[in-house]
């Protein structure tokens, strides 16, 4: 059995890592249906779950609604019992209060589900009032839609402005859902991280493997195609070199693979839930295996030093 954590303040537990299913269903982006499909994906959802892996995070644009149509048959196919968070995006020509719940309602039925356990507010739009978005937020709470309320992609300022609204009502804010991994520090200074363990709100990490660049697959001489090149094209080869080295060297002290030590490293951080990616068996099982095992303090250390040109 996995250890598991709450979200912020409130009384849904989650194991140390969930997964992300921005993969199920996404053509465009990451090519479902070319070199993956639905058997990976069901083996996926079953590696995990058998793993305590049993937070899984969608959201309603993902495949265009697909991911969250194929968790909630996957769920309902399973019986396993996980914590579903999913995002509402506000474009700003759907964001009113009635948008809101046909959104939600939409969401709910794809899924399947009577309730969401953690519904966030996929990015702060700026012309989207956050104290309007939080009442709405609070409002599902209150008819038992959703559990608990979670944003994505807020910065300081954005997250106190959600927490103060929803406080207004009693309710916590559980999340903020991020970029942050060993290539993308800019939570640690950015005043996320911080202000997360100031108010007691959980950071979920997400890309927390950089889109596969951390996981030894990619290499300065071995790019990724597709969208991601773009990432590849703006990378300093010689220092994410460096790192590869190092997460390679690390991880053959613990018979573990770069992608486990660099989620590892992620979890080290505190009140940080990484969800990676995966697409088949072989990432989940390679996923699971990044908890329950601890990088020394010297490790941490030489990753933190290793990746200083991320934290900015
Ligand atoms: N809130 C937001 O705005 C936002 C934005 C982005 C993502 N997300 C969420 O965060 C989740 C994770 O982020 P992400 O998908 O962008 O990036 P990620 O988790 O850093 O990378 C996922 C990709 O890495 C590769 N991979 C995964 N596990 C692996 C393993 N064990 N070994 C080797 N390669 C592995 C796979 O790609 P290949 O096999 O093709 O290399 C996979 O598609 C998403 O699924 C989504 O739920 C949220």
């Amino acid at each position: 059995m996995l250890e598991t954590i709450a979200l912020g303040p409130t009384d849904i537990r989650v194991p140390p890592l969930g997964v992300g299913t921005w993969q199920w269903g996404e053509r465009g982006y990451w090519g479902y249906g070319l070199s993956y499909g639905q058997r990976d994906i069901e083996e996926a959802f079953v590696v995990s779950v058998n793993a305590g892996l049993t937070l899984f995070d969608t959201a309603e644009i993902y495949g265009g609604g697909q991911s969250e149509r194929l968790l909630g048959d996957l769920i309902r196919k399973s019986q396993a019992s996980v914590v579903v968070a999913s995002k509402y995006m506000p474009f700003p020509w759907r964001y009113g209060p009635t948008a809101f719940r046909m959104a939600l309602d939409d969401s709910l039925q794809r899924l399947g589900l009577d309730h969401i356990d953690l519904y966030q507010i996929h990015w702060p739009i700026p012309v989207v009032s956050i104290p309007d978005l939080m009442d709405a937020m609070a409002d599902a709470v209150a008819d038992g839609k959703i559990r608990a309320v979670g944003v994505s992609n807020y910065s300081a300022e954005q997250m106190r402005q959600a927490y103060e609204a929803l406080q207004r009502r009693n309710i916590p804010l559980a999340t903020n859902q991020v970029n942050y991994s060993l290539l993308k520090r800019t939570p640690e200074v950015n005043g996320v991280l911080d202000t997360c363990r100031e108010l007691n709100v959980t950071l979920i990490a997400y890309s927390p493997l950089a889109q596969g660049l951390l996981t030894g697959r990619y290499t300065p001489l071995n790019p990724p195609m597709g969208p991601r090149f773009l990432s590849y094209l703006l990378m300093n080869k010689r220092a994410w070199q460096a790192v590869l080295d190092l997460l390679q060297h690390i991880g053959k002290e613990h018979d573990r693979t770069p992608a486990q030590v660099a989620l590892n490293w992620l979890i080290a951080q505190g009140n940080v839930v990484p969800i990676p990616g995966a697409k088949n068996a072989r990432h989940a099982t390679s996923n699971a295996g990044a908890v329950g095992w601890s990088l020394t303090p010297a490790q941490r250390d030489a990753l933190s030093d290793a990746t200083l040109l991320w934290r900015c």
